[in-house]
């Protein structure tokens, strides 16, 4: 097992009703920007629960964060928040909000081009953020419990990541409830992000850190099981905690301390995003079979556990096991209402694969992957696969 520590300072309250524990996490002499996305929170009645809660306070509202939050909207949050002096920020919605909200509280206090935090990868340490806290809306991203955020810069059309220990939210309400007005589309993207997460922690080569693997394989099963079902029924209490507590499990941290991890699948998606607005789940599905069968000389050992442990098959031969993995994984993202090539969602495709090719070489991305192995070719390679 690699060395490693484990921080993780969130506060994670879950379950039914909690919402109206915001008082007690927020202290009262707090000047609050509540900060929301498209209005999801009027329609489903959050909105009303968490001003109930903070009856007293005092608030100002900052709404229209977008799906693939952009820089030039948080920024005019990050001017709302100097003018009023504000001083705690809460993210109420899902990934988008949230990373939102982390970029706010990272740039308020930023000496500096707020954009280099994007463009030059600008760790924000302990201490040199805005606090703030969340309620989350939409389990996929696992956000609401861990330091990273994905931002899009709308004038270069890049979408980027930015990260650090300061950016861990305080507390995070996640109650299972308000994933009954989620549509459809929504849920089956949480379901298949989470998967993937999971997958870019796991799906690498055999190591000794033996739980890890434990753990990722059960939450991989969990959302298996659950995942066709929660789409349909989104109310389902039993269902939708279980969703959400697996996509918080996926990204926090946890399954991901001690191994090797690749991340290569969502450097690609975010690209896909950002050239053409594709969900960000979606993306995943459409690269993430394809790295893993570019990849297949490096991954098969793990792609053949993944086979037996998780997909319960009984090929004994490695290539064969592994092959019958990605199978069974594009079979699964197919049921849960994925398209997996890029041709079903923009027509210009064929420029893709050459165009983020350049756009690594140029930011010197010259090996992802958990080898460090997916060169710019290699990611020519799955790009064009996946068309
Ligand atoms: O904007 P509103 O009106 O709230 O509507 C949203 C939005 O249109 C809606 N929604 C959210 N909760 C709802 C709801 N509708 C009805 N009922 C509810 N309870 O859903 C739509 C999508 O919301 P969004 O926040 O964009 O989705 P998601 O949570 O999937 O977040 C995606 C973003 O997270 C980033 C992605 O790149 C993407 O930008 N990621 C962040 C990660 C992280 N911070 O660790 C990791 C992930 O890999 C991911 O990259
Ligand atoms: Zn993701």
């Amino acid at each position: 097992m690699l060395n490693f520590e484990f921080y993780n300072p969130t506060n994670l309250v879950f379950g039914k009703g909690q919402i109206a524990k915001l008082p007690t996490l927020i202290d009262k002499n707090k000047k609050i920007l509540l900060a929301y996305g498209g209005g999801s929170i009027f329609k489903n009645g959050v909105h009303t629960q968490v001003t109930k809660a903070l009856n007293g306070y005092d608030i100002t509202e900052f709404g229209g964060i977008e799906p693939n939050p952009r820089f030039e909207t948080l920024m005019k949050a990050v001017e709302v928040i100097r003018e009023k002096n504000i001083d705690f920020i809460l993210a109420v919605g899902g990934g988008s909000v949230i990373d939102g909200v982390k970029f706010i509280a990272a740039a308020v206090n930023f000496e500096g081009n707020p954009a280099d935090i994007l463009q030059k990868r600008i760790r924000t340490e302990k201490d040199k953020s805005m606090p703030f806290g969340t309620v989350l809306t939409l389990p996929a991203t696992g956000s609401e419990m861990n330091s990273g955020a994905v931002v899009t810069i709308e004038a270069t059309q890049e979408k980027l990541t930015m990260g650090g220990p300061g950016l861990f939210p305080e507390f995070s309400i996640c109650d299972p409830e308000t994933v009954a007005s989620l549509p459809k589309r929504q849920l089956q993207n949480g379901v298949i992000d989470a998967y993937t997460h999971v997958m870019e922690q796991y799906l690498t080569y055999p190591h000794d850190a033996l739980l890890q693997d434990r753990f990722a394989e059960g939450i991989l099963q969990t959302l298996i099981e659950i995942g066709p079902e929660v789409v349909e029924n989104p109310a389902d209490y039993k269902l939708a905690a279980n969703f959400m507590w697996c996509c918080t499990m996926a990204l926090n941290g946890l399954i991901q301390k001690g191994v090797p991890t690749d991340w290569a699948t969502h450097m690609i998606g975010h690209e896909l995003t950002a050239l053409y607005e594709i969900d960000h789940a979606r993306t995943l599905a459409i690269i993430g079979p394809n790295l893993y069968r570019v990849m297949f000389d490096s991954k098969k050992e793990k792609l053949a556990q993944y086979a037996h442990r998780v997909w319960n098959v009984d090929e004994q031969d490695t290539d064969k096991a592994a092959l019958e993995a990605i199978e069974k994984t594009v079979a699964f993202f197919h049921k849960m209402g994925m398209d997996t090539k890029l041709s079903n969602y923009t027509a210009e495709y064929e420029k893709t694969a050459d165009f983020i090719k350049t756009r690594f070489e140029e930011r010197g991305w010259k090996g992802l992957g958990e080898r460090q192995a997916i060169t710019p070719e290699k990611v020519k390679d799955i790009v064009t696969l996946s068309y």
